[in-house]
């Protein structure tokens, strides 16, 4: 699939107040300046379609893009930034927890992951939450440019088998760069068989 037409439609911190749930939905989050925004401007190719920022905590709000008039990808807040007050924090965090359980049209959550790192507590527990909650996610490492190929396979290997400790199969993932354009037509590819099977 390739995206032809990718608007922006509105921002929202209230779930019933984001639009009509009537096109199937896909929405992007991870930990701050994991390269959330980055990504759907990758994907959308559009260079400033989503802000991004070298400092973590740029996104704010649940942002709603119509993309080819078909459906809808949603630019999320990050969680676990320490630096950012508590209050708002969780203020975020609830504005993420209800849109996640009370947004109908959810057809999976990509959860983004810094391919750089080990695996993190907070990224853990929160991709264990989705499962009790019965979310239907996939896994996005990125950044994968910043490693070299033999860096990124031993990082892959030791993330699956820290998810092993909890999981008895691997959520299925993706690998990507924004800069490369790498892991681009797996995404969309994927996006586009549950949109044609929903
Ligand atoms: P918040 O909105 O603050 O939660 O962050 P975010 O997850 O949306 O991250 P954002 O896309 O704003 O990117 C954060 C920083 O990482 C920016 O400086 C980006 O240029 C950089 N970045 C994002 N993706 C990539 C990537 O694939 N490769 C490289 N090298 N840098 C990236
Ligand atoms: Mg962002």
């Amino acid at each position: 699939m390739e995206i032809k037409e990718a608007q922006f439609l509105m921002s929202n911190t209230e779930v019933e107040k984001c639009p009509a749930p009537n096109k199937p939905e896909y929405a992007f989050i991870g930990r701050s300046n994991v390269g959330k925004s980055s990504l759907i401007n990758m994907l959308t190719n559009k260079k400033s379609l989503a802000k991004t920022s070298g400092k973590p905590g740029k996104t704010r709000l649940l942002n709603h893009f119509l993309i080819n008039k078909e459906w809808y990808l949603v630019d999320l807040p990050g969680y676990g930034y320490a630096k950012v007050p508590k209050a708002e924090r969780m203020k975020w965090e609830k504005m993420l927890q209800n849109y996640i359980l009370k947004r109908e049209n959810l057809y999976c959550l990509f959860v983004l992951i810094d391919s750089r790192h080990p695996a993190q507590q907070v990224d853990l527990e929160f991709m264990e939450w989705l499962g009790v909650s019965e979310i239907p996610f996939s896994i996005i490492f990125t950044k994968t440019d910043k490693l070299r190929p033999v860096e990124l396979e031993e990082n892959l290997k030791a993330y699956e088998k820290k998810m092993f400790e909890t999981w008895e199969t691997m959520p299925g993932y993706f690998i990507s760069s924004a800069e490369t354009g790498a892991g681009k037509d797996e995404i969309l590819a994927f996006i586009d068989d549950i949109n044609k099977n929903q």
